[in-house]
């Protein structure tokens, strides 16, 4: 016999959970009205919808995610002493959020950007958040740059369109923008799908294992469904044919149990070799050459699972780098350290003072800190003490537990650019990428995107500053790039 009751869809009640009368009718005099101010079903409808937003994230605003588990493929132990890496095939739950990065909410996944790569590990210590990109680099080396670029490429104040013309003259005008624009022009900067493009933590950090010892790192999430990518012309026409094409291919494929993998690699540099390293490792806008470093394989990434609510679980997902867990700490990269303070602003500003407690951000392990109250805190520790020291039995923090990963500083307080190593410069990466990465159609792909990008709205002058960028990453590019834009230098 079946039970009728089990079938039957839930009442519908108002959110104080107190049953309604009807789904479609509200309270009026008479079947033609006026409306009663006392349907409060109604009204609190109404006052709700009008407040289903947050703000977007100011940058990343489009964005999918899902969930999975990292589990750990090789002992890790002698570089760091994060519990959560302590032992080969242990697994930690994950949230992971693809995203582009100047367009709204609402834009396409396929156009020229990077894309982000934000990773959630719930470990036993507190959450560990890795904000990075599908690019080793970035566009600039100090964060007080970071807003400007940004607004270069975001809509201007008088159209309100996005501009080639500020984000030529903001790139050709900051050298240090090079390696990564060349990246970002060739066929990488228009990903095939969020499956098939790697994962880079881009910034070095800091591991520290049980001896004290520490090293340099950096991560890479190597995609294991190999790279792909669209033309510039496939990625267009795409925008156009369905501008949620990651996010509807990133869902569809793990409903279809087709699980994305990621390999995680680490490169790895003893603490005492910064120093005199040929390029800054702190640099943002360079990579560590792997016949220096070579990439170790360590670990691997799989999602397995969609979230059952979007608003929920990714437009409320809140990552900040500045969530390490002991064993992982920052480095001297003025980009990173600038990213500590600017992320759990936003999320103050964005979703609200308690946004950790939500339940996609709130740790596994348990919370004991200090901080109290504020709009909308449910959870709490009863009447533990709420300042320390105390004599009450409140939590006692632990040097032990949690040491503070650390370098050597001195020096004059003094506004200035990194102390350049023996082989920094601008370009000597990006014409290494050109000369010996990329393959002939990748180079020719790369002309024609530069040149096609260049040619939209762009001013001559600003065109022909950022051609003598392009000679000084390869004399060979620049000339190309010149012929396909029928400029001539004097
Ligand atoms: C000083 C430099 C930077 C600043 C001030 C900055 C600031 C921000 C802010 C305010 C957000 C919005 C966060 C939110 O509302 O949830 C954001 C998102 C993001 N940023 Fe940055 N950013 C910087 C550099 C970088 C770099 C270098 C990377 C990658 C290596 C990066 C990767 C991301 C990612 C992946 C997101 C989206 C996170 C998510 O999916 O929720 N950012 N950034």
């Amino acid at each position: 016999m079946t039970d009728q009751n089990a079938k039957r869809p839930p009442v519908t009640t108002t959110d104080a959970g107190i049953p309604v009368a009807s789904d479609e009718y509200s309270l009026s005099v008479g079947a033609n009205g006026p409306l009663l101010l006392q349907d409060h079903y109604l009204i609190q409808k109404m006052a709700q919808f009008n407040r289903e937003r947050v703000p977007e994230r100011v940058v990343h605003a489009k964005g999918s995610g899902a969930f999975g588990y990292f589990e750990v493929t090789a002992d890790v132990r002698q570089w760091t002493r994060a519990a959560f890496l302590n032992t080969v095939g242990k697994r930690t739950p994950v949230l992971v959020r693809f995203s582009t990065v100047a367009g709204e909410l609402g834009s396409a996944d396929t156009v020229r950007d990077p894309r982000g790569f934000a990773i959630k590990f719930y470990t036993e210590e507190g959450n560990y958040d890795l904000v990075g990109n599908n690019t080793p680099i970035f566009f600039v080396r100090d964060p007080s740059k970071f807003q400007d670029f940004i607004h270069s490429q975001k809509r201007m104040p008088d159209t309100d369109l996005r501009s080639h013309n500020a984000m030529w003259d903001f790139w050709s005008l900051s050298p240090e923008s090079i390696h990564q624009v060349t990246f970002l022009m060739t066929d990488r900067g228009t990903p095939r799908t969020y499956r098939h493009m790697n994962g880079y933590g881009s910034h070095t950090f800091l591991w520290l294992n049980e001896a004290g010892e520490q090293f340099w790192v950096k991560y890479h999430f190597k995609t294991e469904q190999g790279i792909e990518n669209f033309t510039d012309s496939e990625a267009k026409a795409m925008t156009a044919e369905d501008p949620d094409y990651h996010r509807r291919d990133l869902y569809e494929a793990i409903r279809k149990k087709d699980y994305p993998v990621w390999r995680l690699e680490m490169q790895i540099m003893p603490f005492a070799e910064a120093e005199r390293y040929r390029f800054n490792p702190f640099d943002l806008t360079k990579v560590w050459p792997h016949a220096d470093y070579p990439p170790i394989p360590i670990g691997r990434l799989v999602l397995d699972r969609n979230p059952e609510n979007f608003f929920a679980q990714i437009e409320q997902a809140a990552f900040e780098p500045a969530n390490m867990v002991p064993g992982i700490g920052p480095s001297p990269d003025k980009m990173l350290l600038g990213r500590l303070f600017s992320y759990p602003d936003t999320h103050r500003y964005r979703i609200g003072t308690n946004y950790l407690q939500l339940p996609v951000n709130a740790p596994l392990a348990p919370v004991h800190s200090y901080n109290k109250d504020g709009a909308m805190r449910y959870r709490h520790n009863g009447h533990q003490p709420v300042y320390a020291p105390n004599s009450y039995g409140g939590p006692q923090a632990d040097a032990q537990r949690a040491p503070d990963p650390s370098w050597w500083v001195s020096g004059e307080i003094v506004r200035s650019a990194y102390t350049p190593h023996a082989e920094d410069n601008d370009f000597v990466q990006a014409g290494n990428l050109y000369r010996h990465v990329l393959s002939e159609r990748d180079k020719a792909h790369l002309v024609s995107n530069i040149a096609g990008h260049m040619s939209q709205g762009v001013e001559r002058h600003i065109q022909e500053r950022a051609l003598k960028l392009w000679y000084q990453v390869d004399q060979e590019l620049g000339e190309r790039i010149a012929q396909a834009l029928g400029l001539v230098l004097s």
